[in-house]
């Protein structure tokens, strides 16, 4: 339910979990934003991340809901450019979804693979809350499906779904004899998908490759079906197989999501962030699984997110021990869990044993753990939890937590020193060191694209001091220059500039920059770039006394009289200064 504030309307987000609205939704603009998980854009992007429609079905359906008929040809240029390879990706996606669970569904072809589900429990209300499906023992099934459906070839091969012959041309079926796991994204669009052998056949699980709608390092599976229950809660439990989360459904536990096969990144907790306040890591109880995990862990505490570790018994995994014990035991087994810090310690101290040296060793794995708490509190609590279960004193512990920092921070220097020229994460990560918790640029920075969209009149002044050039993120820059290229162009709202974008992210900021509206005026503007030029990394080196000196020996009349008022100006500027020193 929204609520009107100011010019504004206000509600819970519906994207993340959340107590107090910070969900913004612009009447006049016709744009959403929301300031706790930062999704925003226009009516079409609300209904693809809320109801996992396509683009083209979103706009039918506003067409139908407002009699407008909305003929695909006559929709504008950036509209068309939004039904983009993504779009046509995830659509292949669904048709082979629906193609894999008809044959699972067929009286003889899924034969085996619904006695393969019966056989380990599986229901059929399981089997179609996941839209499980089989993939048949042939080489071109799923193939020949897709080119009836009149898939063109390189989207074909783009999909993951099929892939190319070695020998001459076409393609065959990635997936064959195997049941099928449609995995979905958070909007419930289905970005790719696990397939199982039906005997201990090897490898057991297949997945599709990286792909443009779908990584493995950015999806969780059963995320989709995971966020009412991790709003009631506040808690989403993480497991490490597609059955295991399946089983976790069979027993109500639907705030859960499963790791495909690959260590958590720090990419799976920025999606997490939006589900829950806290995570419980559910292990297998064998130690190769646990060691295997361990180097995961940190990346909690590195990203200040609340993670509760919790131990099977040797031998179970969710999907054993839920059958066999339950979800009250196992509801009881996560309320024992232990913090991230504890059951390092613990392991550590199974590995190391209680001798002096063991201990020190034990100190010696818990040191950069602790040190990349950067909680102060928390950090106080932990060291007196960890000394009192060691047996050591507080500030030993202390020493060799300031001792780690040390280290990381000379690794972190070398590592910026001896790196020619950044990819843009790193460039990414150094901005945010620099603009402290803006992970997207300086605030500097996204003052003037703010100041870019919503004080137009500024745009030339812009271009010709060559700003954006000086942005140190991609996004922000590629923001940047669209709002150029859109200077002269009659449609520049900011929801038309919204429908042009074809990338979440730069999305979620510029529906950010312009919902907080601010009053602007030519002379703040002009001060708020020269400022963000003349601290710029990025600004040419020449000293303004040589640019001077080239501009009059080029003639170059109007260019040398800004250089020597900026000179003026400067040196103003530093009179000022020495005086308040
Ligand atoms: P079941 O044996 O069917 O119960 O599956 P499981 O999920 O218990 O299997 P396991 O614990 O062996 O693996 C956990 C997860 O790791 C799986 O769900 C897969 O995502 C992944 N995985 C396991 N084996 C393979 C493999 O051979 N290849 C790939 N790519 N991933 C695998
Ligand atoms: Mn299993």
């Amino acid at each position: 339910m929204l609520k009107k504030t100011g010019k504004n309307y206000s509600g819970l987000c519906p994207f993340h979990a959340e107590k107090d609205p910070s969900f913004t939704v612009s009447p006049t603009k016709q744009i959403f934003h929301c300031f706790g998980c930062n999704t925003g854009g226009n009516v079409f992007n609300f209904l693809i991340k809320h109801d996992g429609l396509s683009f083209p079905e979103a706009v039918r359906l506003l067409g139908r809901r407002y009699g407008i008929e909305v003929p695909t040809r006559k929709m504008s240029p950036a509209m068309r450019a939004q039904i983009s390879e993504r779009e046509k990706l995830l659509a292949i996606n669904r048709i082979a979804m629906a193609y894999y669970h008809w044959n699972l569904k067929h009286e003889t072809f899924g034969k085996a693979a619904r006695a393969y589900l019966q056989n380990r429990s599986l229901t059929a209300e399981m089997i179609d809350a996941f839209q499980l499906g089989y993939a048949r023992d042939t080489w071109d099934g799923l193939r020949n499906y897709l080119q009836i459906k009149r898939v063109p070839a390189n989207l074909l091969e783009k999909s993951g779904l099929v892939i190319p012959r070695k020998s001459g041309s076409g393609f065959y079926d990635r997936f064959r004899e195997r049941l099928i796991f449609p995995i979905y994204n958070p909007n419930k669009q289905v970005v790719g998908f696990g397939g199982r052998v039906l005997d201990t056949s090897l490898p057991k699980y297949l997945n599709s490759p990286e792909t443009p709608v779908y990584s493995k390092s950015k999806n969780l599976y059963g995320l989709h079906l995971a966020r009412n229950r991790c709003r009631e809660t506040g808690t989403l439990f993480i497991v490490e197989g597609y059955l295991d989360l399946i089983r976790m459904h069979c027993h109500d536990l639907k705030n859960a999501g499963a790791t495909l096969g690959t260590a958590l990144t720090s990419e799976h907790i920025d999606i997490i962030k939006g589900f829950a306040e806290k995570v419980v890591l559910v292990f297998d109880g064998d130690d190769a699984g646990i060691q295997a995990s361990l180097r995961s862990v940190g990346i909690f505490i590195e990203k200040g997110m609340e993670a509760r570790v919790m131990v099977l018994p040797t031998g179970h995994d969710p999907d054993s021990f839920l059958q066999k014990h339950g979800r009250e035991s196992f509801l009881k087994a996560a309320e024992k869990s232990r913090s991230i810090i504890m059951f390092i310690l613990e392991f550590a101290q199974k590995k190391f044993g209680h001798s002096v040296d063991g201990k020190l060793r034990v100190l010696d794995e818990l040191k950069y753990p602790l040190a990349s708490i950067k909680d102060r509190i928390a950090l106080d609590s932990y060291i007196k939890e960890v000394g009192e279960h060691l047996g050591v004193k507080e500030y030993q512990i202390t020493e060799k937590v300031q001792q780690a920092l040390k280290e990381m921070d000379q690794s972190r220097r070398s590592q910026t020193r001896s790196r020619p020229k950044g990819t843009d994460d790193q460039k990414r990560d150094e901005s945010k060191l620099k603009a402290g918790e803006n992970a997207l640029g300086t605030p500097l920075e996204l003052q003037i694209l703010a100041m870019m969209i919503q004080f137009p009149q500024i745009l030339p002044e812009i271009l010709e001091n060559r700003v954006v050039d000086y942005f140190t993120t991609e996004p922000l820059k590629s923001i940047g220059e669209l709002i150029l290229s859109q200077k002269n162009k009659t449609d520049t709202g900011i929801s038309n500039l919204i429908s042009i974008v074809d990338d979440d992210e730069k999305r979620n900021i510029l529906a950010s920059l312009s919902i907080k509206e601010e009053q602007w005026n030519l002379r703040d503007c002009r001060k708020i770039i020269t400022k963000f030029i003349q601290t710029s990394p990025l600004r040419p080196s020449i000293s303004l006394t040589e640019q001077i000196r080239a501009a009059e020996k080029e003639n170059n009349e109007a260019l040398l009289i800004k250089l020597l008022e900026e000179k003026h100006r400067l040196a103003v500027a530093d009179e000022q200064q020495k005086h308040i020193e």
